[in-house]
């Protein structure tokens, strides 16, 4: 990935902040297993750290590290120039900004606050609009990653806020994940809301991977022997995703590889295996009624992406065509 996803990574400049980036001073608020990962991460770029949690204790392992524990978050803040925050929930992070309201105005004022804490888009947009009232910076963003990929090139971190913020910190936010550190606009909501749509992905994969197991499964196949050719069919179906994105953003869907009608006749298979086996009919049941909807709409001769109307308003209750 890139540094901005609009494709302007080369205007980013590469060390703005006004300290070389090793010397800026950071915060990590909230050290459960994401936010010791992300602390870190910066204590082993050098990074002057500033640690706390709710619950005292979790900083001893990182205070051997050279981290220093606040005794309070208003301490810890006040110790940095960017200040990150990594716990449970956006109502966690409310009753923080709650806190540091409370502490009395200015000390967010010239620094900028980091929201890793997945949430909504709504929500992030709230707190980014509480934040600038306070005259601080305000960049959300959402971690595509587990805590020991943190700081390698598998980490994806993706922000949302203003450029400026985002450019002035780049450098130091590239410790948590070195390539995969993206700005995508300054829309504070996107980074949350793209966090929903890899989410959608990973449970439909898990679903149809989990699925699959327990049809082969009722066969006597175990799922290590399955796992091969789940992943190899995963990968084959990645490289279906820019070619349908094209007709998606086109809004035409020229069956190229296979029509709608062709599918349906293979997801009725499915169906009837699923049944045959006593396996849940539930999951081949939703995607044959999506489908069927698409074929009641006429676009049984169009490509699979045509499905993507089906999802772009709110599912019907019952109908002609629902049920399908
Ligand atoms: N772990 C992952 O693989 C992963 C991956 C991507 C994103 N994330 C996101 O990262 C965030 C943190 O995840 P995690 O795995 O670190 O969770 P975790 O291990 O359960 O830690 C939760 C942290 O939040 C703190 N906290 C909870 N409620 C609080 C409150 N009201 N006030 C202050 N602090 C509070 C906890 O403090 P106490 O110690 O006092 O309970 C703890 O430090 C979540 O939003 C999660 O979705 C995690």
């Amino acid at each position: 990935m890139t540094d901005d996803q609009n494709g302007s990574a080369k205007n980013i400049p590469t060390a703005v902040p006004a300290a070389a980036p090793a010397a800026v001073p950071v915060a990590v608020l909230g050290l459960g297993l994401m936010g010791r990962a992300l602390a870190a991460a910066f204590l082993r770029a050098g990074h002057p750290t500033t640690v706390w949690n709710r619950t005292p204790g979790k900083a001893a392992g990182l205070a051997d590290g050279g981290a220093r524990p606040a005794a309070s978050p208003e301490e810890a803040v006040a110790a940095a120039e960017l200040v990150v925050l990594c716990v449970s929930d956006h109502a966690a992070v409310r009753g923080l900004l709650d806190r540091l309201d409370a502490a009395g105005p200015g000390l967010l004022a010239g620094r900028v606050l980091v929201d890793l804490t997945s949430g909504t888009a709504a929500s992030a947009r709230a707190n980014a609009e509480r934040v600038a009232a306070t005259g601080g910076g305000y960049l959300d963003g959402v971690i595509l990653a587990v805590p020991p990929a943190i700081g390698t090139p598998e980490a994806v971190v993706l922000y949302g806020g203003a450029h400026a913020d985002f450019e002035r910190y780049a450098p130091v936010l590239r410790r948590l994940a070195p390539d995969g550190t993206t700005h995508l606009g300054e829309d504070h909501g996107l980074p949350a809301l793209h966090d929903s749509a890899v989410l959608a992905l990973m449970w439909s994969v898990l679903n149809g991977f989990l699925h699959g197991a327990a049809l082969l499964g009722a066969a006597g196949v175990d799922a290590k022997a399955f796992a091969p050719l789940a992943a190899r069919s995963t990968v084959t179906v990645a490289d279906w995703l820019a070619g349908y994105a094209d007709q998606i953003d086109a809004g035409a869907y020229p069956a190229e590889d296979a029509a709608l009608g062709t599918h349906i006749a293979a997801m009725d298979h499915l169906a009837e295996e699923s049944a045959a086996l006593g396996v849940s009919t539930e999951l081949p049941a939703f995607i044959r009624a999506l489908a069927g909807r698409a074929l009641a709409a006429g676009r049984g001769g169009e490509s699979y992406a045509a499905l993507v109307e089906q999802f772009r308003g709110p599912a019907p209750s019952a109908g002609p065509g629902g049920g399908e």
